[in-house]
């Protein structure tokens, strides 16, 4: 089988409405916050929708027996935001995933070079064997940050074919560099903008995603 990067830019109009919100630069940051929360809670519904692991069981109701699905909580998702802005979309993916663990990776850029390094990693060793992994941030711009994400998640064992990422926005730079060395991964993004500008922020795009969530760009 010949993998190949795959990437969903779900028809929901709570995803749409949420990404109009975050795009106007006139949302404050309280109410982008939000926008971002929710984002990650509707891209997170469609990412998890036939990869949640399931088990049938005996219940009985206030009528009858019956057979139920729920979900098996003895196979938690793993959650890795990536920091900053991986926090925003991280609170709505944790409303449907209560029981994920969550390791947080900080990875910063250098606004000259556009080149990404790590600076906080709180990945296991290693992550057992099929571990189905969701990762959040929401812009992917050059690629450079996943790039770096993806290197320490694969150093610890991590299958890039079960690994989902969700993001607000992304660009084809990011898409062309995550598809070439990553084909089994799997994309949810609200949009696909066209062009970054020369400073790497994705246009029209919806700016500094971390400077807007927490209210740092003034
Ligand atoms: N990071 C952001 O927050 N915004 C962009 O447009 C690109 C990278």
């Amino acid at each position: 089988m010949t993998l190949q990067l795959r990437v969903y830019v779900p028809p929901h109009p709570l995803i749409k409405h949420w990404l109009g919100v975050a795009r106007d630069a006139a949302t404050p940051s309280p109410l982008f916050k939000t926008a971002i929360k929710e984002l990650g809670r509707w891209l997170t519904y469609e990412a998890v929708r036939d990869w949640l692991p399931t088990e049938e069981m005996e219940i009985q109701t206030p009528l009858a027996p019956c057979t139920v699905t729920m979900v098996n909580p003895e196979k938690p998702i793993v959650v890795v935001p990536i920091l900053r802005a991986g926090l925003g979309l991280l609170e709505g993916a944790q409303t449907l995933l209560p029981l994920a663990s969550i390791y947080h990776l900080g990875i910063v850029r250098n606004e000259e070079t556009l080149e990404a390094s790590c600076y906080l990693n709180k990945l296991p060793q290693q992550f057992a064997p099929q571990t189905q992994i969701l990762i959040t941030d929401p812009m992917l711009a050059t690629g450079n940050s996943m790039m770096v994400a993806m290197e320490e998640l694969i150093k610890r064992g991590a299958d890039p074919s079960m690994i989902r990422l969700i993001s607000v926005v992304a660009a084809p730079p990011a898409l062309q560099k995550l598809g070439t060395n990553y084909p089994g991964l799997n994309i949810y993004t609200a949009m696909i903008d066209e062009e970054l500008n020369s400073q790497g922020y994705i246009v029209p795009g919806l700016g500094d995603a971390g400077d807007r969530i927490f209210g740092t760009s003034v």
